[in-house]
């Protein structure tokens, strides 16, 4: 039976990036043999534009009809004043919150060919490899009550609402202790439960847990401490668990650590493991149709997909395998570039892992 993946190439660079992607799935599937069929959908601004809304009822149903999902970036400047429930950004969140991906992977792994490119010095992140594991359905982006209000006097507040429910701290919380206990045993949760009571139920939720993962040692840590402490010394970490709003945050900022956001990969999954998969990057449209956007984070998108969707392990090692021998050339796109290197655009970086691919 063949395995349907939904494309939805989403708003700016979206589209630049997902035809590398396509490009790299349909070479490993004639590689491997596998018996792929190839789907396409509206999501994101480039839904509003033609349906009215940034999540059709039609690219629902695909996704759901599908057995997996590859997604490119939504959002930018054409729809910022879209009032918030059409936002293109809202068609992500519904797609996620619609079809329960509460578990949202994000490796951050540095390819030791750019620990040059790094914001850091070498020695400071060379060998780094942290998996970032965010919960992804829930916590204040999805809260009620939310809005602008306009109070008696006249003046506007805005409000949201940071609200966690024990079930759902308890069902990310096992992703991440069998993460953790499936690579180097470590796990740090991250919360602000000296002044967040929704925090304070995560940590004591966390410490639930731990005593059914002996194997796996918990620490936690204050986001703010967190954060500080990614940029100090980011190799103590092994797993981090935090909510989706920190998690949103500090995944941008683990990505510098490995050279640039263009080069990390992310999976959503739900509790059966189905899932959606996307780079970390936001739909950049002071680059777009430019070629100059990186699409190794999608590409390496799709070595997720076939790693946690598809099942085929040996087809997503060959696709990491094949971007770290195009790095191993010197092949960069402009945000990974340093002197020495050369310059390659989308479509040419793209070219270059199907290249390798056919080496296999
Ligand atoms: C991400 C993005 C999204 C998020 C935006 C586009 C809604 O920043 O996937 O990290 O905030 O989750
Ligand atoms: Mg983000």
């Amino acid at each position: 039976m063949s395995s349907t993946v939904l494309i939805l190439p989403g708003d700016y660079i979206g589209p630049e990036i997902m035809a590398e992607a396509r490009r790299v799935l349909l070479k490993i599937a004639e590689r491997f043999v596998l018996d792929i069929e190839l789907e396409e959908g509206l999501l994101g601004g480039a839904a509003l534009d033609a349906c009215g809304e940034p999540l059709p009822s039609e690219t629902l149903r695909k996704a759901r009809a599908s057995a997996a999902i590859l997604l490119g970036a939504v959002g930018g400047p054409k729809w910022d004043e879209v009032e918030p429930a059409l936002r293109p950004e809202k068609g992500l969140l519904q797609l996620r919150s619609g079809l329960q991906l509460f578990a949202n992977l994000r490796p951050v792994r540095l390819y030791p060919q750019l620990a040059g490119a790094s914001s850091l010095r070498e020695e400071v992140v060379s060998g780094l490899d942290i998996l970032i594991v965010r919960e992804l359905t829930g916590g204040i982006y999805f809260g009620q009550p939310r809005g602008i209000r306009e109070l008696e006097s006249g003046e506007r507040e805005g409000y949201n609402t940071y609200v966690y429910r024990e079930s759902e701290i308890e069902r990310i919380g096992r992703v991440a202790f069998a993460a953790a206990a499936g690579r180097n045993g470590r796990l740090c949760s991250v919360d602000k439960s000296n002044v967040l009571e929704v925090t304070l139920l995560w940590r004591q939720v966390m410490q639930r847990l731990a005593a059914e993962y002996p194997q796996v040692e918990l620490v936690h840590m204050y986001v703010d401490n967190a954060a500080m402490q990614l940029v100090r010394d980011p190799r103590q970490f092994d797993v981090l668990v935090t909510g989706n709003m920190f998690g949103d945050i500090l995944s941008d900022q683990s990505a510098m650590l490995t050279g640039s956001i263009g080069m990390l990969p992310s999976a959503s999954l739900d509790a059966a493991g189905r899932g959606m998969y996307e780079p970390i990057h936001g739909s950049a449209p002071d680059i777009a149709g430019q070629g100059k956007a990186n699409p190794l984070a999608a590409i390496l998108s799709v070595a997720m997909m076939l790693r946690h969707s598809l099942g085929q392990e040996a087809a997503a090692g060959a696709v990491e395998k094949a971007v770290g021998r195009v790095l191993e050339q010197g092949l960069r796109t402009a945000d990974i570039h340093e002197a020495g290197c050369s310059l390659v655009d989308t479509r040419d970086m793209g070219a270059a892992v199907v290249e390798e691919l056919n080496n296999e």
